[in-house]
């Protein structure tokens, strides 16, 4: 309401191409700024003294995220796989979710793994969820991205810490433990497209390890149904095991495999092709899919 009743920063924002009018990238640019969460109403006050530095960082960053709790939601297929596996993630940003064997889950009072140090995902369940007993085991790991980001820059850091909504301080608490854990030992990230840039990496994974291919919040960035639906054939027609947790409206031919109408606000958890799971969009929550629901 602050924005849309101000005339100082519908011009600011009206100043931006229209890519760059994103709310998460303007607020997260002005608290960069600012180093604070201000006030609503001091919004304009800040935009007509600072609006230069904050449309330069608007243009410089984006809202790429990378959310590590989703690993909650992977490892209940990842743990039913044999052991161990090797792990290549499609669209990784830093690289967070590559590691699930290094966290600590609680789905609703049953803990996984354990650590001292590391973050601990809370991940409510419901349904058939075959929450494991273990961590899975994870002999290599490498991700793909359009722009991956150095885990090692404190910038990088700084700015993943950014884009989380003020209001979600625990949620920040455990991207900061996760980053933590990954600075330690980051992973093999190369840069390039999902539309080509796979099989160099594929032809990395060793031998002896159950091969994944997985990725979370990514095919939506490919905008154009036949390409995504490429992938899709793509990763089926290949010797390896694909998990995809993407909105329900990324893969229709897999979203209409369950009968009536997808949960509102939910991403779709599928293993080649077949849909296992409605899950909480940061890894929150996991409804698993009774078969017998199958259309
Ligand atoms: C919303 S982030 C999700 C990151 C991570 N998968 C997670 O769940 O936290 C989307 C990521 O996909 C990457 N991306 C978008 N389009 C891509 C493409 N065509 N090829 C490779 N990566 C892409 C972006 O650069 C960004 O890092």
């Amino acid at each position: 309401m602050q924005v849309v009743g101000s005339p100082t920063l519908q011009a600011f924002l009206l100043s931006l191409p229209e890519h760059k009018r994103q709310p998460n990238l303007f607020f997260a640019a002005i608290r960069w700024v600012v180093g604070d969460v201000p006030a609503a109403n001091n919004l304009p006050n800040i935009v007509e003294n600072k609006g230069q530095e904050i449309a330069e960082v608007m243009f410089a960053r984006s809202t790429q995220t990378n959310e590590p709790a989703r690993c909650a939601v992977l490892l209940p297929l990842l743990a039913s796989l044999p052991q161990p596996l090797a792990l290549l993630e499609v669209g990784a940003s830093a690289g967070l979710c590559l590691f699930p064997d290094r966290y600590a889950y609680d789905y609703d009072g049953t803990s996984v793994g354990l650590k001292e140090d590391g973050p601990v995902f809370q991940c409510s369940v419901s349904g058939a969820v075959p929450v494991p007993p273990e961590l899975p085991e994870v002999v290599w790991r490498a991700g793909l991205d359009l722009n991956p980001l150095d885990i090692g820059s404190s910038d990088a850091r700084d700015w993943l810490a950014t884009l989380v909504w003020p209001e979600h301080a625990e949620r920040r608490k455990r991207l900061l433990r996760a980053m933590d854990v990954v600075a330690q030992n980051p992973p093999l990230l190369v840069q390039g497209d999902v539309r080509d840039g796979l099989p160099n990496l594929l032809e990395q994974m060793p031998d002896g390890a159950t091969p994944v291919v997985f990725h979370s919040a990514v095919l939506s960035y490919v905008a154009d149904q036949v390409e995504r639906e490429e992938f899709a054939r793509d990763m089926l027609a290949r010797d390896v095991v694909w998990i995809s947790n993407e909105s329900p409206r990324v893969f229709p031919s897999i979203t209409d495999k369950v009968k009536g109408e997808p949960p509102r606000g939910k991403f779709l958890l599928s293993m080649n092709g077949e849909p296992k799971a409605w899950t909480g969009p940061h890894g929150q929550s996991i409804q698993w899919i009774d078969q017998t629901d199958g259309a």
